[in-house]
C-alpha cells in the first residue's frame, strides 16, 4: 500500500475541474486506487482526500471523519451536493496546504448522492464536521481549494503564511 505524495497548492491538477468517473472502466484499478487512498490520508492524518491530492483529475474522493472515535470509511464515486441548508463558520485546513488554516463558511448540513466502491448508489445527510469534509471534497473535484472560499482580505493573509510555508513542503 504506496504512500503517495500529496500535490500542494499551486499545482495545476488541483485547480483543474475533474472528470466523471465511469465505474466500470476504473473497477480492476479501483481496489488498489483506494488502498493507497486510504494510506495516503491516514499517514497525513488527514479526515479526507480527493483524487486530485494524488494527481488525478477524476471525481473520487475518500472521507473518514471518525465520528465518535471510530472509523467510518465513506467512499465517494461522482459525488453531488443535493441538498444543504444552514451556515457553520469554522477553522478548516487541507492536505494540500499544510500548516494553513482559516475559518471558512460552509453549509452547515448538506446530503451528498454518490456511488461507492461498489459502484453502488448510496445518500448521506451530514451535519457539522463531516457537512464539512463533503463540502471540502467536492470542491477539490471543481479544482477549488479553501482557501478560494476565503473573503478577499482573508485570502491574502494566508497566501502570505503560504508563501512562507511553501518552502517546507514536499
Ligand atoms: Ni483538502
Amino acid at each position: 500500500m504506496p504512500v503517495l505524495r500529496i500535490t500542494k497548492h499551486g499545482e495545476k491538477v488541483l485547480k483543474t475541474v475533474s472528470k466523471p468517473v465511469d465505474y466500470q472502466a476504473i473497477r480492476p484499478e479501483l481496489p488498489g486506487l483506494l488502498r493507497s487512498m486510504w494510506a495516503t490520508m491516514r499517514a497525513a492524518h488527514g479526515v479526507g482526500l480527493a483524487a486530485p491530492q494524488i494527481g488525478l483529475n477524476i471525481r473520487l474522493a475518500v472521507i473518514d471523519v471518525r465520528p465518535g472515535g471510530k472509523s467510518q470509511r465513506l467512499v465517494l464515486i461522482n459525488p453531488e451536493i443535493v441538498q444543504a441548508a444552514g451556515e457553520q463558520d469554522e477553522e478548516e485546513g487541507c492536505l494540500s496546504a499544510p500548516g494553513v488554516y482559516a475559518k471558512v463558511k460552509r453549509a452547515a448540513k448538506v446530503r451528498v448522492r454518490a456511488q461507492d466502491a461498489r459502484g453502488e448508489p448510496w445518500e448521506m445527510t451530514g451535519e457539522g464536521l463531516l457537512a464539512r469534509a463533503f463540502q471540502h471534497e467536492i470542491d477539490h473535484l471543481d479544482g477549488k481549494l479553501f482557501l478560494d472560499r476565503l473573503p478577499f482580505t482573508d485570502k491574502l493573509k494566508v497566501l502570505a503564511i503560504v508563501k512562507d510555508l511553501r518552502k517546507t513542503w514536499s
